[in-house]
């Protein structure tokens, strides 16, 4: 595939948003990822509406970008009016575009949280302000993820050193850098690991239908890290084949009892991942924890549109960008956009707090913040 166009800032840590301030106003743009990885294109965001659009078409995505760009819509909307009532409309209009992925209320909650007490001719340049501390703190946090990872590959590794071979790891998604503010949570381990020169291979799941995938080896080719991209269907082949020695994943949320919601396919992988014997790692920030949520029972999974389904996005042989179509309007389609994966196919969750078991009374002990009062 050729990255022509499409390259990414070599200075890490890379990032798929970026702050401007013209004239006085401040600004915020974002790389369209329904164009990536053919055409790397900075797009400008004008409006609450300009957010809640990029949020549910995927312009942005990931969860804890949407949350990030969630945040900067209300910054966004707040223009002329930040009484309580605007802020209310335009958060419950941004918080309702994409369901599952928890970072999305969390960081408007955020938002109103240190809005609310705030006069409203203050509220707006302290809504830009809090969106940059929500994007930051996600950075650092996601460096941390990185740290702490990184020690658990390196021992998974020792303990396989007599394979004589890289660390063999699978990924499912985009759980980068393009999905975060930056470094990424299930990438993370791997750009950290590739500053420190550990050596690792990553095999990337396709993803269909949204081929998150493809930014994943768009990412990882960028970053020189060695990968073999897969169809989704081939992850059951390799890992009986013991060629994978671990499979680390995102979220979009966790339950209080450590199950977790993520993209559609993941729970396949940790099925075939305990029947083979490689751990199964869930790599993600504390915004993406969810105690109100019991267990995966709770947490709502987004069915999203049939045309995605029904369309693909690619290039044709002259290198244009477009849309072919691969299913009848006629055929039955269902297309939900996440699966829950039971805590107990879990090894354990990599946290910028550190690696913890996917025990209820573990994870409230290392998020205490995080548990509902009684
Ligand atoms: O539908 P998407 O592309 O927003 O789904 C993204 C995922 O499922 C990611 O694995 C998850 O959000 C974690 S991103 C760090």
């Amino acid at each position: 595939m050729m990255y022509e166009t499409a390259r990414p800032e070599k200075n890490p840590p890379l990032r798929p948003l970026r702050r401007l301030r013209e004239n006085g106003q401040e600004q915020v743009e974002i790389l369209d990822q329904t164009l990536l990885p053919y055409r790397k294109h900075w797009l400008r965001l004008n409006s609450a509406d300009d957010a809640l659009f990029a949020i549910s078409q995927m312009q942005a995505r990931g969860a804890p970008l949407i949350g990030i760009v969630a945040a900067y819509g209300l910054a966004l909307g707040l223009g002329t009016d930040a009484s309580d009532q605007t802020i209310a409309a335009i958060a419950a209009r941004l918080a309702a575009t994409r369901p599952t992925a928890v970072n999305l209320s969390w960081a408007l909650r955020r938002m109103r949280e240190r809005l609310r007490p705030l006069p409203p001719g203050k509220r707006a340049a302290a809504a830009w302000a809090e969106a940059d501390a929500i994007a930051e703190e996600d950075a650092r946090q996601n460096r941390k993820i990185g740290e702490h990872g990184l020690a658990l590959l390196r021992s998974i590794a020792a303990s396989r050193a007599e394979r004589n071979r890289p660390l063999q790891l699978m990924t499912h998604c985009n759980a980068g850098w393009l999905a975060t503010a930056g470094y990424g949570t299930a990438l993370a381990p791997i750009y950290v690991g590739r500053e420190e020169n550990m050596e690792a291979h990553v095999w990337v799941s396709e993803t269909r239908p949204r081929n998150q995938g493809l930014l994943t080896a768009w990412e990882l080719f960028e970053a020189g890290v060695p990968h073999t991209l897969i169809t989704d269907n081939a992850a059951g082949l390799l890992l009986l084949q013991g060629q994978v020695d671990a499979v680390i994943v995102g979220a979009d949320r966790i339950a209080a009892n450590g199950d977790v919601a993520n993209k559609i396919g993941t729970s396949l992988k940790a099925i075939a991942a305990r029947h083979c014997g490689a751990q199964f790692y869930v790599a993600a920030p504390g915004s993406t924890f969810d105690f109100s949520a019991r267990s995966g029972g709770d947490i709502p999974l987004e069915i999203r549109n049939d045309d995605e389904m029904r369309f693909v996005f690619g290039q044709d042989q002259n290198g244009n960008y477009g849309k072919l179509r691969q299913v009848s309007d006629a055929a039955a389609i269902y297309n939900p956009a996440f699966d829950i994966t039971p805590a107990e196919l879990i090894t354990a969750f990599i946290t910028e707090r550190g690696i913890c078991a996917p025990n209820a009374a573990l994870l409230a002990e290392l998020f205490p913040e995080k548990v509902p009062h009684a």
